[in-house]
């Protein structure tokens, strides 16, 4: 049962796949993680950069709110892109296309290239925020491949077109825990975590 005195964190995502392994990763911090309400306005990102999308986010916000606010920006930037999908990842190509489609479609740019001009890393910062003020920032970031078709069930966005080169398996392919130890989340998380035990709103 939670405790009724467990101080509340909000994850400042409308995206469940993030919010999941966000609270999977302050498990043992002694926060009681909780997400955006369904109701909640959305924010439009105009940042060129993770951290920026990032900040602006947590700032807004934490604006909002008594809770200590914490936002996160990722996506997958392809080196073979010129970095994209980067900050656009989530609106890729058609705000309104299927994230299987999208996909899909970033396989068929790659088409033809060989496995060393396939890399690409997932980036996710991190801006720990409380009433209008940055507390805490962290980034963690994953390098991989993109792979040369779909594969897997777990996780959510691009997890199933990215490739892991140690293990040759994409993210969803891997469990949950096995993702959340290699990932840009779980860097960026784990290095928050160790900085909330010392910090009180
Ligand atoms: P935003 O941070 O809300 O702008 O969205 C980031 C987008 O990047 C998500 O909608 C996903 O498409 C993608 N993304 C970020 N992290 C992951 C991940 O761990 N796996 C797969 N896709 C991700």
């Amino acid at each position: 049962m939670v405790s009724a005195s467990r101080p509340r964190l909000l994850i400042a995502t409308s995206n469940p796949g993030k919010l999941v392994e966000m609270r999977e990763l302050l498990a043992e911090t002694p926060w009681e993680i909780v997400g955006l309400p369904s109701d909640a306005p959305d924010f439009e990102e105009t940042g060129l950069t993770f951290a920026e999308n990032a900040r602006d986010k947590a700032l807004y916000r934490s604006l909002l709110t008594d809770v200590p606010v914490v936002a996160d920006d990722s996506g997958l930037v392809i080196d073979a892109l010129g970095g994209e999908p980067g900050v656009h990842s989530a609106r890729y190509l058609d705000p309104d296309m299927a994230q299987g489609d999208r996909n899909r479609a970033v396989l068929t740019k790659l088409a033809g290239l060989a496995p060393e001009e396939r890399t690409a890393r997932f980036i996710c910062h991190l801006v720990l925020a409380y009433r209008g003020e940055i507390v805490h920032e962290t980034e963690g970031t994953c390098e991989g491949r993109i792979a040369e078709e779909e594969r897997g069930r777990t996780g959510f966005g691009y997890d199933p077109i990215f490739l892991v080169p140690e293990l040759e398996l994409t993210f969803a392919e891997i469990s949950p825990a096995e993702k959340d130890a290699r990932s840009h989340r779980g860097e960026a998380a784990r290095a928050l975590a160790s900085f909330l035990p010392d910090w009180r709103p």
